[in-house]
Order: C-alpha cells, then structure tokens, then sequence
C-alpha cells in the first residue's frame, strides 16, 4: 500500500509552474527525502500532500484514497517546518498536547501519550519549559513530538534542521530516522543537503524547477544518476565534456576513453568520475585508462586527502585515504588511472521516476 501517492500532479501560478507533473509513490513506513535547488517546488509538494493548496492538475492519495475532496483537517498529516513554529505561550507539555487538546482526549490518555512522546524526543526532564527556556535543537524535538502526538497518517518534515549548527543537525537527523523506524510512519523529508538525504532516507526524490528528476535508493542515486543535473547536484564530482560514442567508448579531447556502456544515444554528453575512483598509478601496469596531470592543490579533509590535479588545463579531484603514505606533493607529475566501469556518461535529459 502507498502512504502518499502523486499522479501527475502539477500546481501553477499564473503561467508559472511550481511543481509540473511531479508522480511520486511513497511506501507505507517508508522514508523519502525530497531534494533539490531553492526554488525547485519541495515546499509546493509538502503543501499539497498536506492540502494546504490544492493541484491543478493530477491527484493526491494518502493510503490508497484520493484527498480531492479532503480538508486540511482530516488529512492526518503531521508537519514540521524549518523554524520550529511552537506556540510560545505553552510549555513543552502543551505545545505536544495541542492537538490532543483539540480532539478532546480524555486528560488521563493525554498525559501518557505527551509523556510517552517528550521521552521518545529526549525531553522528559522539560516538560514544563517554555520554548523561550528551550535550544533550537529542543525545539525541534517539541515541534517532531507535536506533529506525532496525533498519530498522522504521514509525516511531512520541511528542512526541519537547517536553522541548526552541524553538530546538532548531524545527531538530530539519525534521531529522526530512529523515531520515523520505531513509530513506522511514511515521512517525506525535504533537504538542501544531499548528503543528508543520502545518509537517513529509504529512497532520494530528486527535484529540478518543478520536476522530478530521478527517484531511487541512496546508492542508485549516487552511483548511476540519471542525467548531467543529478550528477552535478549529487556529491562531489568529476565531469568531463566530452562526445558519447556508443558502446562504451567515450571521447574526451585527444583520449578515447573505455567507459560504462549505458544507454544513452551517441553525442555530446559528460563523463562523471568520482573522486574516490580515481586512483593514483606511479607504475604502467595495466588500467582502462590512464591520463597524465600535475597536482596542483591538496586539501585534509579529516579521514581524506582531496587533491587537485590539473590534466590539460582541466581540474580533476582526486580523493585518497589519509592512511596511503605516499601522497604526492604539490607540482608532482601524476597518472589518473581509473576503470570502466567508474566512468558513467550522462545526457543533458533523461529522468528515472520512482
Ligand atoms: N504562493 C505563491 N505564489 C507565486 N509563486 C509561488 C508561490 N509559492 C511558491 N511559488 C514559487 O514556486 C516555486 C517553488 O517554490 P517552493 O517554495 O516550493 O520551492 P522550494 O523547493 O521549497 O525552495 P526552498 O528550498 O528555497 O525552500 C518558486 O519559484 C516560488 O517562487
Ligand atoms: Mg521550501
């Protein structure tokens, strides 16, 4: 059974579209993260799934049923946006209880349930503190507590931590994703940060000026994008102009280069390396191919080496493990050598819905 389901569902405003055709089917308990440039229409999404706007064209399901004619209010969904939005004038305790208050449940339930839910959040101990008293981080826990305390359907989260610091934005979101598995409930997570996404979703739901772009696991994602702008937006990346010649062949200035045989038509497209694929090769021994720069830059990057190495006036990155000892320096002459099967060409166009 889907969770939300999307079909062909676009929003306008005057001739504009903000999200265009966007179909999108996420699994009862599963969690997808939306992502994708400002602008792009995630916050659109979130709004129509929660019916807050309705849609121009195509159709909404929760559970399998269509909310054409379903209110705000009976939709079920919880949300939590970006700037935590709790009640000021309420402790911790009520901010959770507000919608419980609302649909009259008895006093004795709502207390259980408020209490069950500040310890799931980590908050027992300030039930009765008030937002002012509370860090951002807290903040976020009440408004996440808030949005499950009445049981919704789905729960939609619009880049819920990015007004927060690294650290606390780093151990929030496995939190997340800890309560989102225990509670089971189908979430969206809308993100800026790819390596967010990647890093705590079921699946990636990647967006582009309105629409949807590639839709697949993290590791799909990453490792075979569906098209130059997925390539580009997803993680660091090395990508080559160059000519497509079909059957794995891929021409970039005077090299013929043996790449992965995707089916893509011949012509111009780019060729994406990723940094960790590129090996360093002091030797001649045997590699698909192989191409000769200077190093130019190198960066620590903690557990990584990142290297800039410049081969015909283009700049290639090139991580290492931080334990290989014998990392070149500065103007050193090396060999990139890199495999097939680590050179994926990729079109301008080209989509992979889910
Ligand atoms: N009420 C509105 N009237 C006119 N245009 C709108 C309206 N709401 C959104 N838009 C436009 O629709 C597009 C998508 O907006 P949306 O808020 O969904 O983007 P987003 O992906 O959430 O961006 P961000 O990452 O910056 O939050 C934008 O170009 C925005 O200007
Ligand atoms: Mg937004």
């Amino acid at each position: 059974m889907a969770g939300v389901e999307l079909r062909s569902v676009s929003k306008r405003y005057g001739k504009f579209y903000a999200v265009r055709n966007v179909s999108l089917k996420v699994e009862k308990g599963e969690f997808v993260s939306l992502v994708g440039p400002s602008g792009c229409g995630k916050t659109t999404t979130l709004r129509l799934i929660a019916g807050f706007i309705a849609p121009d064209g195509g159709e909404v399901l929760l559970d399998d049923v269509s909310m054409a004619s379903v209110g705000v209010r009976n939709r079920q969904v919880g949300i939590v946006f970006q700037n935590y939005a709790l009640f000021p004038n309420l402790t911790a305790f009520e901010n959770v209880a507000f919608g419980l208050r609302t649909r009259k449940v008895p006093e004795e339930e709502l207390r259980s349930r408020v209490e069950e839910l500040l310890a799931m959040v980590g908050l027992s101990g300030r039930a009765a503190a008030w937002p002012r008293e509370l860090s951002g981080g807290q903040q976020q826990r009440v408004a996440l507590a808030r949005a499950l305390a009445i049981r919704p359907k789905v729960l939609l989260l619009d880049e819920p931590l990015s007004a927060l610091d690294a650290k606390v934005r780093n151990s929030l979101r496995f939190e997340i994703r800890r309560i989102q598995r225990e509670s089971g409930i189908t979430t969206i997570y809308v993100t800026h940060d790819q390596e967010e996404a990647l890093s705590i979703s079921d699946r990636v739901a990647l967006m582009n000026s309105g629409e949807m772009e590639q839709i697949g696991p993290p590791g799909e994602i990453y490792l075979h994008p569906a098209n130059r702008f997925v390539a580009d937006f997803v993680g660091v990346n090395n990508l080559l102009e160059g000519e497509y010649l079909g059957e794995g062949r891929f021409r970039w200035r005077e090299h013929l280069l043996s790449v992965e045989d995707v089916p893509l038509e011949a012509g111009p497209a780019a060729l994406m390396i990723r940094p960790e694929r590129l090996v360093l090769a002091p030797s001649e021994e045997g590699a698909d191919n192989r191409l000769t720069g200077t190093v130019t830059g190198r960066v620590f990057l903690g557990p990584l080496l990142r290297l800039a190495v410049d081969v015909e006036g283009e700049q290639f990155l090139v991580d290492l493990l931080n334990t290989e000892t014998a990392a070149p320096s500065l103007d050193d002459r090396v060999s990139l050598t890199f495999s097939s099967s680590d050179a994926r060409p990729v079109g301008n166009t080209g989509k992979i819905p889910g």
